[in-house]
Order: C-alpha cells, then sequence, then structure tokens
C-alpha cells in the first residue's frame, strides 16, 4: 500500500497550458534500472518517489543494460504491483536513439520506427497506453511533418494521452509546434537538459519559446548527473556515476570545478539546504520549467532531493552569489 500521506508534501504544476499537472519532481529511470541493477533497490526507488508523491516516471525505448529497453521490462514488473494506481501514474517513453538492428530501429524520425517501437514499449511495460510519448531527438533527415504525424497517430489511436518532443532546439520546435497547431495534437513537454552548469536553452531561447506557446519542459539532468550535489566536493568517490566511469562529465571535475562545487554548497546550506536541494530549487524557478526530472541510484537520494520544493524561492541576493559561481 502507497503511504497515505503521499501527496501532502509535492509541488504540481501544470504543464504549459494544458490541463495536466505534473510533480515539480520526477523520476528518470535512464541509469540505475536495467537488469545490471539489483530489482529490490530499483522497486524501493519507484516505491518511494511514489510514496513522496512522485507521481511522473520517465522512460525510453533504450534505457536500461546490458540491453536497450530492460529499464522498460523491470519498470513494467514494478507496476504489476501498483495495477490499481495506474489512474495516479503518468508514465513517459521515447524513441529516436538507435534501438533495434537495421534501417526502421536506427536513430531516426519516422512513421515506421515511431509506431513499431511504441508498440514494443507498452509490451514490455504491460501497458494499454502511455501518458506522454516523445520523439526523442531531432532527426534532420525525417521531414517533421511525418515525426509529427506518427505522434498525432499515436494519440488518435489511443496508446499515448499526450506527446511531447526532446532535445529539440528553438527553431526545430517552432517549425514541428507549428505542425502540431495544425493537427490539434496535444503537445505539452520538450525535455532538453538544463542545470546550474548548462544553460543552453536560456541561451537559444528555447525556454521563452515553450512558455510563450504553452508548452511545458521537463527537464533531464537537473544535478548535471550528479555533479550538483555533495558527492564530488572532495573528488570522485568509487560507487559515484562518475566513479563508476558512467559520466562523461568526469572529465569536468577538476580543482577548480570542486572549489566552485563547494562554493555552491556553502550558499545552500545559508539557505538550509543541500547543493542538490538548492540545485533543483534553480532550475525551478525558470517559468518555463514544469518539473525536473531526477535520476537515483538509491532511495534516500530521492528523499532528499523531494525537500528542495520546500525552499523554491531565492533572494536577488542568493541569486547573484549563484550567477558569479556559475557563469562560465
Ligand atoms: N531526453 C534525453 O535525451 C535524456 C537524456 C538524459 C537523461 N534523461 C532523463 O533524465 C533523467 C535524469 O537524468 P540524470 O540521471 O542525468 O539526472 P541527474 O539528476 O542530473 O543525475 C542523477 C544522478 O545524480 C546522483 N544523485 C542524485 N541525487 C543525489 C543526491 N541527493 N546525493 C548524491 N548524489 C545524487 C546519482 O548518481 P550516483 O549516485 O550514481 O553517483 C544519480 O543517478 C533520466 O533518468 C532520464 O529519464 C533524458
Amino acid at each position: 500500500m502507497a503511504s497515505d500521506t503521499r501527496y501532502d508534501g509535492m509541488v504540481y504544476n501544470r504543464c504549459g497550458r494544458s490541463g495536466l499537472k505534473l510533480p515539480a519532481v520526477s523520476l528518470g529511470l535512464w541509469q540505475n534500472f536495467g537488469h545490471t541493477g539489483v530489482y529490490a533497490n530499483m522497486e524501493a526507488m519507484v516505491h518511494t518517489a511514489f510514496d513522496l508523491g512522485i507521481t511522473h516516471f520517465d522512460l525510453a525505448n533504450n534505457y536500461g543494460a546490458p540491453y536497450n529497453g530492460s529499464a522498460e521490462e523491470n519498470f513494467g514488473r514494478i507496476l504489476r504491483d501498483m495495477r490499481h494506481y495506474r489512474d495516479e501514474l503518468c508514465v513517459s517513453t521515447k524513441a529516436g536513439y538507435g534501438m533495434w538492428p537495421g534501417p526502421y530501429g536506427d536513430r531516426n524520425g519516422s512513421r515506421k520506427y515511431l509506431t513499431a517501437s511504441l508498440d514494443q514499449s507498452l509490451k514490455r511495460m504491460g501497458l494499454e497506453y502511455v501518458d506522454i510519448y516523445y520523439h526523442h531527438i531531432y532527426d534532420p533527415d525525417t521531414p517533421l511533418e511525418e515525426t509529427a504525424l506518427a505522434l498525432d497517430n499515436a494519440v488518435r489511436q489511443g496508446k499515448a494521452l499526450y506527446v511531447g518532443v526532446s532535445n529539440y532546439r528553438h527553431r526545430e520546435m517552432e517549425e514541428i509546434l507549428g505542425i502540431f497547431r495544425e493537427l490539434r495534437t496535444p503537445v505539452v513537454l520538450n525535455q532538453p537538459s538544463y542545470s546550474m552548469l548548462n544553460r543552453w536553452i536560456e541561451e537559444d531561447g528555447l525556454d521563452e519559446l515553450c512558455y510563450e506557446n504553452g508548452v511545458g519542459l521537463a527537464v533531464f539532468s537537473p544535478l548535471y548527473q550528479g555533479m550538483l550535489t555533495d558527492r564530488y566536493l572532495n573528488g570522485i568517490p568509487a560507487d559515484s556515476r562518475a566513479g563508476r566511469g558512467n559520466s562523461r562529465l568526469a572529465g569536468e571535475l577538476d580543482a577548480a570545478m570542486i572549489k566552485r562545487l563547494n562554493d555552491l554548497n556553502a550558499i545552500a546550506a545559508s539557505r538550509g539546504q543541500t547543493l542538490s536541494q538548492m540545485a533543483l530549487s534553480w532550475v525551478l524557478r525558470n517559468r518555463a520549467v514544469t518539473t525536473v526530472l531526477i535520476g537515483a541510484s538509491r532511495p534516500e537520494q530521492i528523499r532528499e532531493n523531494v525537500k528542495c520544493v520546500e525552499r523554491l524561492d531565492f533572494s536577488e541576493e542568493e541569486l547573484e552569489a549563484i550567477e558569479r559561481l556559475i557563469r562560465r
């Protein structure tokens, strides 16, 4: 049984101008949910998240090791015991990166690939429909109209309730929004990377474009893959993502970065937060952001991170002090 108090502490934000609300903190299953992980730990993470009001779980066809799709298989197994909560859950999946051999499962945005992949994802998760179906990455070789129609078709077939795109820049987003508008497709999200150490969406203007067009942002790697936590304040621990060699960001952890993280940690402490909590609150201060998609390797990290919603306000002085440290 899930906790009776699961909705008491979480903040729910409307996805752009749609009717859909998402928790300010969502759980992503990219890493640590494949068959190379420990199943009991994955189950504990999903249960912990749900007990804390995290209703949104973000997947993709290719998540999981040692083979693509293993995260969806494990999530499907966890869902079997959570069936009676299906209507309290918002499940997202995606297709776009390379998934299976041959021309149809390659990195692309064709109707052929997106249609077949969604059927596979539904089977792996044991679901009749997903709540949000995304095209995972812009494909310059497929006409955008074809990709948009394939997503729209998933909705018309009842296999997805809403659609989104991920890793689409301003120009690409503007173009596909025009097509979705003509089709009247329920597009609710773009999913870009964004954090204190990665602000490309601000420079690109993607955040404002989405805000003005009533589309939300579900942002990934808001902790910069774990760097914006207390994990790396004294270097790289062996059991961390960077220590396991699973992060290409490890190369950025030089002495200057470690000093910067410690300075940010001091600001977080003065606000009564941990560094991870402040990093998430900072991302959520952007009015275009609906939800932060966190990853986790253990339930305690989720417990710590959701508390970011208790301190979403920043003073001008705090924002300026943070700005001085993160400007690169
Ligand atoms: N659309 C896309 O192209 C795309 C790409 C990437 C990710 N995503 C989505 O975004 C989700 C999150 O991405 P991400 O995993 O890179 O996000 P992240 O939240 O920036 O990093 C998560 C990692 O940080 C560490 N961590 C988290 N909380 C911590 C805490 N309180 N204290 C210490 N360490 C902590 C854990 O790593 P360790 O404990 O292992 O060190 C955890 O696995 C993915 O699961 C996926 O759903 C989407």
